[in-house]
């Protein structure tokens, strides 16, 4: 048991004895996955990648969008995964429909332009024309088609469509029609996160990475702290990433980050250096708040103080259990999406393969808060894409939307990935040797290895406790 854990212990909520979102606390064990290196070769072949194509990104839900992106009858958002794109768009019926973004003249993309209004797609090669719900509008000259003989087949010209579904205010979309529905996808795990009350939440940013290593290595890079100590050396002074809660649940996991304290792994866990200060104090101070304690107490003065105050606040205290008020619940759903927050913020990070280099992906970070009701709405973010620079901090990527010291954490994230994936083709790499504080990555590999197999696929989800100890 670590330190922190021996100090903060806390499973039933006082007034229902129940809380949505299970503490970490006390730890629950998980059964072997067993001890075998990991191979190189899954982040560098392209028969793996075509497989990963065809039994995981084909077959499973993934996260498109906010829904308050489709304000209005004709806002649409282009997508891409892999080799494919997609537009995603709200009909005059007000529903949001999911197409394959090609046009069934001859192929070509119909749409270029990543978001705005329309009142139909037109594809700027010879003018075809398609409404908003996906039927076909307009065939330019069908006199010299003579397959249009006898009229043009609108229902065959129809664009070719994918599922979609919402849940917590995000659009989600499955290429395979006859998927089982998102809600059940998420399982037992997606309703912890109902606590957070997602859909009242707002986008405050959206930027892309682009990084030269396979997508699994960013997903790996995300589903652990381990790392915290060696690679991020600020993040140890105000939150502690070391030996920490991970539960497996089903095809997902969990793990928890906790905030507003010291590492263990640091030796002076007392006094409040001006790091400390900034990363744990500043926002309590405007709150209201003062602690006078050590460093690595913080957190369980605040969680104090926001226990108190659960029936005066627009935040969803009175739901939560007491880890959620102030640590990080890091949350990823196979294959590709992660949430990470606290009751007033957090990020969702979203993993897509390239379109055909397997030591290419893109990272997608979007910084998502829970505002004042009264607080006047962010602007819309303006997405782009960021190639990693040697040295870069990501000082420029966000502009006084993310925390400078969170964006220089980022960028040590991404300095990995060329390393990473030049060091897994070496000749003399035997294979990840993965630690218990790794076991995400041994189940997330483990899941991926699932679906190729055919072991597992929407229809034939393990349980949400199979991989839990009695
Ligand atoms: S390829 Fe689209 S109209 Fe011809
Ligand atoms: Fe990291």
């Amino acid at each position: 048991m670590s330190i922190v854990e021996a100090e903060f212990l806390q499973r039933e909520n006082p007034r229902t004895g129940t809380f949505k979102a299970p503490p970490f606390l006390p730890r629950i064990g998980h059964k072997s996955l067993g001890l075998e290196r990991l191979g190189g070769e899954r982040y560098l072949s392209r028969q793996f990648m075509q497989a990963e194509w065809e039994h995981i990104w084909t077959k499973t839900w993934q996260l498109v969008a906010r829904i308050d992106d489709f304000d209005e009858p004709g806002a649409f958002h282009v997508h891409e995964l892999g080799k494919e794109s997609f537009i995603f768009v709200k009909g005059e019926d007000n529903e949001i429909r999911g197409f394959y973004n090609v046009c069934q003249h001859r192929g070509n993309r119909l749409c270029s332009v990543e978001s705005g209004i329309l009142d139909q797609f037109t594809c700027p090669f010879h003018g075809w024309q398609w409404h908003t719900d996906g039927s076909l509008k307009h065939v330019a000259a069908p006199e010299f088609f003579r397959q249009f003989d006898e009229g043009v087949p609108a229902a065959e010209l129809a664009l070719p469509p994918v599922k979609v579904d919402i849940w917590g205010g995000w659009l989600f979309f499955n290429m395979d029609l006859n998927a089982c529905p998102l809600r059940e996808y998420l399982g037992e795990i997606g309703t912890h996160l109902e606590t957070y009350e997602f859909e009242q939440w707002q986008l405050i940013d959206y930027q892309t990475f682009e990084w030269d290593g396979n997508w699994k290595h960013a997903v790996d890079a995300f589903n652990e702290s381990y790392h915290f100590a060696a690679l991020h050396p600020d993040m140890v002074q105000f939150g502690e990433g070391h030996d920490i809660p991970i539960e497996l649940w089903g095809i997902h996991s969990r793990m928890l980050n906790w905030n507003r304290t010291v590492s263990e792994v640091v030796e002076d866990r007392e006094t409040l250096t001006e790091l400390r200060q900034h990363m744990m104090g500043t926002r309590l101070q405007q709150d209201g708040a003062q602690h006078d304690c050590a460093a690595k107490d913080v957190h369980l003065a605040e969680i104090k103080r926001r226990r108190a105050m659960e029936d005066d606040t627009y935040l969803p205290f009175a739901q939560m259990n007491d880890e959620q008020l102030v640590h990080q619940y890091h949350y990823t759903f196979f294959p590709n999406t992660t949430f990470t927050q606290t009751p007033e913020g957090g990020a969702v990070f979203r993993y897509r393969p390239h379109a055909s280099d397997p030591g290419k992906c893109y990272y997608d970070f979007f910084i998502v808060a829970r505002l004042a009701p009264d607080a006047s709405p962010p602007k819309r973010p303006l997405h782009r894409v960021h190639r990693h620079l040697p040295g870069d901090n990501y000082s420029e990527v966000f502009e006084g939307t993310f925390e400078p010291v969170f964006a220089n954490v980022l960028a040590q994230d991404g300095s990995n990935m060329p390393t990473m994936q030049a060091g897994v083709a070496s000749d003399s790499f035997k294979g990840m040797i993965l630690s218990e504080q790794e076991v995400r990555l041994r189940h997330f590999h483990k899941t991926v290895d699932d679906f190729i197999a055919g072991r597992t696929d929407t229809h034939n989800l393990p349980s949400w406790d199979h991989y839990m100890d009695e």
